[in-house]
């Protein structure tokens, strides 16, 4: 959840260097952040290290007061031990100010670890469970060379982390993972490290990504890799990042959101084609399987809701799904026959990865549908595939779902052995999307905006496989304009949330040509006789819609144009009442903690 990037080599503007690195993690969502460097200059011999940390979002700020340097790190912080402070902002260093230190992941063992600390006359001066690490790292160093005391120390914290640490006297950096994110980048007489490999797009596409226990000592013209707990030297295996520079950037857009959100058509797509071989493989694989679960979080758990209404309908085959927070909790049947599909953007989601880790002890395969190549759930999975849709930035996902939903329509269709059909599908589904995201469309959902934005409440229902439709546009809605937005299955109406329907109340319903059509019109009308404000989003008009939202009818690929209204509507709401879409408060874009 926080983010690092580390430079080193010739150039002396490191302190800039790493402060634009921070500037493209930004997106990840952070409360704080901060840079340290060696200054190249050491007019007075002393050896500092000199750290400039500040609250809230980097934004226009600058390093101009940092001196030129050739190494140094930053960090963007995510506050879970102590408050949002700059001293608890990142980096920290030791008693003597020569090692610097930042640190993602939570030290669990920290309070044992700070009382011996203390007790040997260490001064802390932050809250944070991270600041152990750096008092450990010094007084290691009392007896042993600077690698022996990163490894030493990392080795006594328990729980998942990732850390960079530096020495004033020392011209390298040396991360360690196990658990959270680092990946190396290989420049020419300079290298990097990062939280995030689009982070470093700017600088190099060759890359090599941490395995947990991994530690690498990195120097401008040399990297080595060590395995962590046995000292053992490993070899490294680059990758290359296949994203482009301007994929990450915004170009003319106002919020990567938006962006994102223009993406899909195109998106869809490319999938419509490249995806065909991916959908096959992945088809074979499930139906050799006893048995296939998919998990995934937030919007991502709503595209596995939505592969199993696909998967019944259109290949007639069960699949079933969970959150990834809960599946932990009904495993226990998995057998080594047992396939789980994970589905995740990041592939770092620590619920996640837990439930891959916890299947697997039971013999479970583990396929995944998964945006970053080389993060641990690609790297963990028993059959990684790409869903490419390139960097996604803004904390809210969009392209990642539309993507993840075109890959699951070409597989069911594949599993019914009609792939080529799924792949004509999607190719109308994206001419569908091109209508959403025209200039008309968007002075239509503006109005709608102003008729809606002051509510306290917005409901929205489905059946079908617009319910997960409707539980996506929610979380859309709630998630970046605050607003409140429950998306409800919607036979379940009657069942209680009715009650909560009054006069003006927005209700949202989708309406899509299927054998849902008139169940979901009827939910309209209950809760239009309650008063409530009925906008339809159907490929139909009808009398009981107040405001009529258009789409055009895609089959059983509806649900596609369907969130993409659903996601503009959002954004629109978020920019009307003034927040920022692409950083909503208190969320972070990958979330790596439990
Ligand atoms: C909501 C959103 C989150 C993520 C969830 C899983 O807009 O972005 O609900 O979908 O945190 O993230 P990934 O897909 O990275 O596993």
């Amino acid at each position: 959840m926080c983010g690092i990037f580390g430079y080193i080599g010739k150039k002396e503007n490191a302190a800039e260097i790493i402060l634009e690195g921070l500037k493209r993690l930004e997106y990840r969502g952070y409360d704080s952040w901060g840079v340290a460097v060696v200054p190249t200059e050491d007019p007075n011999k002393n050896n500092k290290i000199v750290v400039k940390k500040r609250i809230g979002k980097i934004g226009d700020a600058n390093v101009d007061e940092l001196p030129t340097a050739t190494i140094g790190f930053g960090h963007t912080r995510w506050a879970t031990h102590g408050g949002v402070t700059q001293k608890n902002a990142h980096p920290h260093l030791d008693c003597t100010k020569t090692i610097a230190l930042i640190h993602n992941g939570i030290i669990e063992n920290y309070d044992s670890l700070k009382k011996d600390l203390v007790s040997t006359s260490h001064r802390f001066i932050s809250e944070t469970d991270s600041e152990v690490a750096v008092h450990l790292i010094e007084e290691y160093l009392k007896k042993e060379a600077f690698e022996k005391s990163v490894q030493k120390a990392f080795l006594e914290f328990h729980g998942l982390n990732a850390l960079i640490a530096l020495h004033a006297r020392e011209k390298k950096l040396i991360a360690v993972r196990n658990g959270s994110p680092l990946v190396v980048g290989f420049g020419n007489g300079e290298n990097y490290i990062a939280s995030d490999a689009a982070a470093l797009l700017p600088h190099t596409k060759d890359v090599y990504f941490l395995e947990d226990n991994d530690m690498v000592v990195v120097s401008d013209t040399d990297v080595e890799l060590y395995n962590v707990v046995t000292g053992k030297k490993k070899r490294i295996t680059k990758q290359k990042l296949a994203w482009d520079v301007s994929s990450s950037e915004l170009g003319a857009y106002p919020h990567f959101m938006l962006k994102e959100i223009h993406e899909q058509p195109g998106l869809i797509v490319d999938i419509s084609i490249s995806g065909i071989s991916s959908a096959k493989k992945l088809a074979g694989i499930i139906k050799k399987a006893y048995g296939t679960y998919f998990v995934g979080c937030g919007t991502a758990a709503y595209a596995c809701i939505a592969a199993s209404y696909l998967f019944s309908k259109i290949a007639k085959h069960h699949i079933n799904w969970a959150v990834g927070s809960e599946f932990s909790y009904h495993l226990d049947f998995l057998t080594n026959k047992s396939l789980v599909v994970a589905l995740s953007q990041s592939g770092e989601t620590m619920d996640i990865l837990e439930s891959i880790k916890a299947a697997k002890q039971r013999g479970a395969r583990i396929a995944s549908l998964v945006n970053v190549l080389g993060s641990t759930l690609y790297r963990e999975s028993d059959y990684p595939f790409l869903i490419g849709a390139g960097p996604e930035k803004g904390v809210a996902s969009t392209k990642a779902f539309i993507a993840k939903l075109s890959h699951l329509i070409l597989t069911a269709y594949a599993l019914k052995g009609a792939v080529s059909k799924g792949s004509l599908l999607l190719k109308k589904t994206s001419k569908a999307g091109k209508q959403i995201v025209t200039n008309e469309y968007v002075l239509k959902l503006k109005k709608l905006v102003q008729r809606i934005k002051n509510a306290s409440d917005i409901y929205v229902i489905g059946r079908g496989i617009s319910y997960p439709a409707s539980l996506e546009a929610a979380l859309k809605i709630k998630e970046i304009s605050y607003i409140h937005a429950e998306g409800l299955a919607a036979g379940e109406l009657k069942h209680g949330p009715l009650a909560l329907v009054e006069k003006g109340t927005p209700c949202i319903v989708y309406a899509p040509l299927d054998e849902t059509f008139g169940a979901n019109l009827a939910g309209a009308m209950e809760m239009r006789a309650r008063g409530g404000y009925i906008i339809g989003i159907s490929p139909k008009p009808h009398e009981v819609f107040d405001y009529y939202l258009p789409i055009e009818d895609v089959g059983e690929a509806s649900i596609i144009p369907g969130v993409m209204v659903a996601q503009l509507l959002a954004y629109y709401l978020t920019i009307e009442k003034g927040y920022d879409p692409d950083k909503p408060r208190n969320l972070a874009k990958s979330v790596t903690v439990k």
